[in-house]
């Protein structure tokens, strides 16, 4: 039995949800979830109001997923016009620069509501309208949500492209949506260093023959490579155009935004998500998991470019009319306390970050965080990977005081928001679990072989859905075959998250990480096939295999397995070259934790890659690789253990 943490009686006793009415409301979700949806619907408001709520099938061949298929809304009116007359004068964005030296932005949802306006309106004048792609490759700063909301109003699409992806990864996420515009800054400022991100796009669309614009915000005032007639600085169109831009009415089924992520296999997917469902399933789990209240300051650290930050960012807090915190910089800059500093200085009172960040935070110290007066926190959660004890406590008693509740929120860039979390006024807190399904969500437990949904508790296997919830992606675009492929054809008829999961006696559920080729590093997905490609690309490379290894600080590190080209002299300068190369070709998120030289991998006698092994060898834990009989040349193996027990 683990220890459990019941919720503060205060906050059970306010809480959007407790735990009866949890019991009371999951149940009505599944019991009639037309019923239980169109009510949800409420939380926003249309246009014209959906009439059809669910048409969903599951089926291989004809998967095919619509939430409130009939209405028509805008997410920017949402999001911004429906609180101006309410709240116009409070803030909406907050804006905490990279530099603690520099001075901290309110920004009102009156000032939004003008900001956003001027974007559309700029992006009109470039061309871009309904249904066009526009991709947004910037630093977290308040242009980046003026950016999203803006495409939202005029009906385009937007992509964000992380700004540590590399020129190559960002071209071929433009040219992937056939974007018409791309949206940067000349630099982005991070940690105290720069990133050149025009430079980067300069680079990036180098090869393309259709002539991407590029509309760039003035962030460092460095010097820039200005394409004449395709670059246009923000600020100097901006000034020319009005700041008023009625929202374009969007049908409920049309895509807000594509975000690209990696997968098992090859190029990463640009996943869609469209804009009725996904809004009020951002605006309902936000409000609801967060426990989040008019008045509240509201900080979650992620990226705008990861989902993360589309959801919980942007989209789910400004629909509630929220006040969300936007923070440029990263955790140890200036030092290890700058989160702390930031939830002093700005009241915050629900703080959400990933368990990579607690654990490099939780090695330097207590004094970094105790010396900050912590006293507005309600509510801490976590997102991302499994959070271990050590830092599940350390989280609760050092940040929280013993006094906030932790919501371990588990979903994915497909799910658009939380499936699985505990709600922080309803259920007592298991360190580790992601507990229990949001509502209308029915996880079901499969056996890997048999695809048969295993009953009962205390049983493993892994993690499908049954049925769909309102938030849940739609296609890949421009490839539904592999949309279907992905997600709906090794266990038919259910949504195959990608993750293994245990019930526990208690009906809770625990993640136990991917059961495909996936790994994921510091809380971010990544392919082991895109580090090898990009190994494979190199040429005094043979042959790559990648696989994960367990990493203190990153949850999951990158072990890569290189056989070289004949002649090629396995040298540590060979290895920091071939790390460089990776950094370039993807990003420093993919850069190789270790680099093992392999003369030879292990293969089957059809020349099949066998990664069990490597991943056993890769964890050291060379006293159960398993059945070996079926290897080629089983000598490849004592070569490898070899090698990694002398590095
Ligand atoms: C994968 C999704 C959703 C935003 C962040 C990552 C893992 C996510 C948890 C959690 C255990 C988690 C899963 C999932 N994951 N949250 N609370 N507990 N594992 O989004 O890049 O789409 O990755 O992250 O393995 O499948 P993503």
């Amino acid at each position: 039995m683990s220890k459990t943490y019941a919720p503060p009686a205060a906050m059970a006793a306010n809480a959007h949800v407790n735990a009866a009415k949890y019991d009371e409301m999951y149940a009505a979700s599944l019991a009639d979830p037309d019923a239980f949806w169109k009510e949800q619907a409420g939380r926003i408001d249309w246009i014209k109001d959906p009439t059809r709520i669910k048409d969903v099938s599951f089926d291989l061949g004809n998967v095919s997923i619509k939430w409130y298929e009939d209405g028509v809304l805008n997410v920017a009116a949402n999001c911004i016009d429906r609180h101006l007359e309410t709240r116009g004068d409070q803030t909406a964005i907050i804006f905490e620069p990279d530099d603690p030296n520099d001075a901290a932005q309110h920004i009102t949802y009156r000032e939004l509501h003008r900001n956003t306006c001027k974007m559309a309106n700029v992006l009109k004048g470039m061309g871009v309208g309904k249904g066009d792609r526009v991709v947004i490759y910037l630093p977290m700063i308040p242009e980046a949500a003026y950016a999203m909301l803006a495409c939202a109003r005029i009906g385009a699409i937007h992509s964000i492209v992380f700004a540590g992806f590399s020129p190559d990864a960002l071209g071929a996420r433009v040219n992937g949506c056939d974007a018409k515009v791309v949206i940067t800054a000349d630099g982005a400022p991070r940690g105290g260093r720069v990133t050149n991100l025009k430079d980067n796009v300069n680079k990036a669309l180098l090869h393309d023959t259709d002539d991407v614009q590029c509309l760039i915000v003035k962030r460092t005032g460095q010097q820039i490579a200005f394409r004449n007639g395709l670059d246009f600085w923000y600020e100097e169109e901006a000034a020319k155009v009005a700041d008023d831009c009625p929202p374009e009415p969007v049908n409920a089924e049309d895509p807000l935004f594509i975000l690209y992520t990696s997968g098992s296999t090859g190029q990463p997917k640009g996943v869609v998500h469209t804009t009725g469902g996904y809004l009020v399933y951002a605006a309902m789990t936000h409000q609801i998991t967060f426990d989040y209240h008019e008045g509240d300051v509201y900080w979650c650290t992620a990226d705008v470019g990861w989902v993360t930050g589309h959801s919980y960012i942007v989209y789910g807090p400004l629909a509630n009319g929220a006040t969300t915190l936007m923070f440029e910089g990263v955790p140890t800059f200036p030092d290890a306390s700058r989160f702390w500093q930031v939830c002093e200085k700005h009241k915050v009172n629900q703080f959400y970050t990933a368990p990579t960040a607690i654990r490099a935070l939780m090695g330097q110290g207590d004094d970094f965080v105790t010396k900050c007066d912590l006293s507005s926190l309600k509510l801490l959660g976590t997102v991302g990977e499994p959070i271990n004890p050590e830092a599940w406590d350390w989280y609760y008693n050092v940040v929280g005081g013993g006094k906030c509740p932790i919501v371990d929120t588990w979903w994915q860039t497909e799910t658009g928001g939380h499936l699985m979390t505990p709600l922080p006024g309803a259920h007592a807190t298991k360190p580790g679990a992601a507990q229990k399904p949001f509502f209308g969500v029915m996880p079901v437990v499969l056996d890997p072989t048999s695809g048969e949904e295993i009953e009962g508790d205390g049983v493993e296997g892994v993690l499908c859905m049954k049925d769909s919830w309102p938030g849940q992606m739609r296609t890949v675009w421009g490839d539904h075959e592999r949309f279907e492929k992905t997600y709906f054809s090794d266990y038919k008829g259910y949504y195959f998250t990608g993750d293994g999961c245990r019930r526990d006696e208690d009906g809770d559920y625990w993640i136990t990480g991917r059961v495909d080729d996936v790994i994921n590093v510091s809380g971010h997905r990544m392919g082991t096939a895109e580090v090898e490609s990009a190994l494979v690309a190199h040429e005094k490379v043979a042959e790559a295999a990648v696989v994960g290894y367990p990493h203190n600080i990153k949850g999951q590190g990158i072990y890569c397995y290189v056989t070289l080209m004949t002649g090629q002299e396995p040298t540590d300068e060979l290895r920091l070259e071939l790390r460089n190369w990776v950094r370039q070709e993807i990003g420093p998120i993919a850069s190789p934790d270790l680099i093992q030289w392999s003369p030879g991998l292990p293969k089957t006698r059809s020349g099949k890659i066998m990664r069990r092994i490597l991943r056993k060898i890769a964890e050291n834990d060379y006293g159960s690789l398993g059945d070996t009989s079926t290897l080629a040349d089983p000598s490849v193996v004592d070569e490898l253990i070899d090698n990694r027990m002398n590095r």
